[in-house]
């Protein structure tokens, strides 16, 4: 698949590499393509531009920029480059404020998710919540004692859910699909109880399994 990162954090490189490795065509995109210079040299057979052309690149897009700028980012994509795309949006609405005893706080409530303010004003793209729960340093087949980890996943449009479900059997994840998008409500607070043990005790080497 032709997929565009947009996003140059650790989320959008790791996110990027995990594509490539497993053999799709990657166009990272960013309002400073200087930040990748490294990166690039790097993985050569990637391409990077900015955020519209990523976007219009893909087949798949990625979105991995910092919460409180999802919508401007999606706005400097373009909607027209967006529309009827699956979009896995990997963003969490985490305030620009201090973690609370190791609890990060939220621009939002537990009645309106970030992603259905994506999904509101982007109509036409289909935003699939993934990959928002765990550490980036383990979201490319990631080993662990306990098995297979569980990636909580939703949205609005079955075929892109069954498109990132593809994905995830690549990176090693099994899927939980927990419906519409308004179960982003729910799984974007898991970024909070993922991040509790990291600010407490420094541990960061877990992540969610759901046992049936
Ligand atoms: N870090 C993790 O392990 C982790 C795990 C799960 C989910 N997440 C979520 O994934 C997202 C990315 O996290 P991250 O740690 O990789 O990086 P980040 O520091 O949260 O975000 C970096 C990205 O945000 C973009 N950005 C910043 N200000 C912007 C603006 N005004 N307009 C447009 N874009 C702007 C930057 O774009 P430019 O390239 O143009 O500078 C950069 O690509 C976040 O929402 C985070 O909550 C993070």
């Amino acid at each position: 698949m032709k997929v565009g990162v947009l996003g140059s954090g650790d989320v959008g490189k790791v996110l990027a590499g995990g594509f490539l490795k497993h053999g799709h065509d990657v166009m990272m995109g960013t309002r400073t393509a200087a930040k990748l210079a490294d990166w690039a040299q790097r993985n050569p057979k990637a391409s990077v531009g900015g955020f519209a052309d990523a976007a219009k690149f893909a087949d798949l897009v990625v979105l991995a920029v910092k919460g409180t700028v999802a919508l401007e980012a999606l706005r400097a994509a373009g909607a027209a480059n967006l529309a009827g795309k699956p979009v896995i949006d990997a963003t969490n609405p985490i305030a620009d404020a201090p973690p609370v005893n190791g609890v990060v706080q939220f621009f939002t409530n537990l009645d309106e998710s970030l992603m259905e303010r994506l999904q509101r004003e982007f109509a036409d793209a289909r935003f699939v919540k993934a990959f928002s729960s765990v550490g980036n340093s383990l979201m490319i087949n990631p080993q662990f004692k306990g098995g297979k980890p569980t990636m909580f996943i939703c949205g609005n449009d079955e075929p892109a859910k069954q498109t990132v479900r593809g994905i995830l059997d690549q990176f090693g994840w099994e899927t939980a699909d927990m419906g519409k998008v308004e179960a982003a409500r729910a799984i974007e607070p898991l970024c909070m109880l993922w991040l509790i043990p990291g600010f407490l005790r420094n541990e960061w080497s877990h992540a969610f399994k759901l046992l049936t």
